[in-house]
């Protein structure tokens, strides 16, 4: 399998220190008008998920990391009906074509896919497994408000409580590369014990790309999609270049 960012080794922390939710509510209402078959891609733990699940019947997880998808299925276990779980690389999928109504990659997680070449072949090959007319929600950050994190500076994001008394502590450092607009998020994990020592400590690297709206918009539709929203939030307000913190694409595949 060809380069990812790693998170097998972050995946027993990463529901800890995400405790991210202020999308989830936009796609329980968005899977909700959606009757077939629904495709979370790079689903991680089952962050999103494990909210549709409840929104919608049929569902597919697709995540590279096995460790990810570990925690996903306890995430998961015992709803019903099941999750379809698949390990796969988004840029190859061994699903079946043209099934799909509905596919999702939430989280600015296209984005981790760093090579616009990458990114066209993660786009041709959701297309083939939507049915025509199905649609694709795909939410990127807005390349100018993420830069402006993006400043080498270390912060603390959070402090979080262990079991046993235990405490995660995540630094994190955003950097930018200019010349490929490919940033790095370089985070640090402390696991200190019941009585305040440093018992581990791991670092990750995140990469992601910064990605134009143009030059996304030109992907799309170059892939086969048409657009049928760009949104700048999730609360349903427009995209607006210079406020907006996101970019949530809605597109369609094109016959
Ligand atoms: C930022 S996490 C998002 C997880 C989840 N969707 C969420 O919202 O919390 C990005 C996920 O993408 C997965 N990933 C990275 N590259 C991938 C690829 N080429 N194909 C499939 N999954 C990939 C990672 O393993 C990770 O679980």
């Amino acid at each position: 399998m060809r380069s990812a960012n790693d998170y097998d080794s972050v995946a027993q922390l990463y529901d800890v220190y995400v405790r991210a939710d202020f999308d989830l509510d936009f796609f329980r209402r968005r899977v909700s008008q959606y009757a077939g078959p629904v495709l979370d891609l790079m689903a991680g733990t089952g962050r999103v998920s494990s909210t549709i699940q409840r929104a919608s019947g049929r569902l597919t997880c697709v995540d590279i990391s096995l460790e990810m998808l570990r925690v996903l299925r306890r995430n998961l276990a015992g709803l019903v009906p099941a999750p379809l779980v698949v390990c796969a690389d988004i840029r190859s999928l061994p699903l079946a074509a043209d099934r799909y109504e509905l596919a999702l990659i939430p989280f600015n997680s296209l984005a981790e896919l760093i090579t616009t070449e990458d990114q066209r072949e993660a786009l041709n090959e959701v297309r083939q497994v939507l049915r025509v007319g199905g649609h694709l929600i795909c939410t990127l950050h807005n390349p100018a408000l993420r830069l402006q994190s993006l400043d080498e500076r270390t912060k603390l994001l959070g402090t979080y409580e262990l079991p046993e008394d235990r405490q995660l502590e995540v630094w994190i450092r955003g950097s930018v590369d200019r010349v490929t607009d490919v940033a790095c998020s370089v985070q640090t994990y402390r696991i200190y014990g019941s009585r305040g020592e440093l018992e581990a400590e791991q670092t990750q690297e995140i990469r992601f790309a910064l990605i134009a709206r143009e030059s996304f918009e030109g992907l799309a539709v170059d892939a086969g999609f048409r657009v049928v929203e760009l949104l700048g939030d999730y609360d349903g307000s427009s995209f607006t270049p210079d406020v907006s913190p996101y970019m949530i694409w809605t597109l369609e595949k094109v016959e």
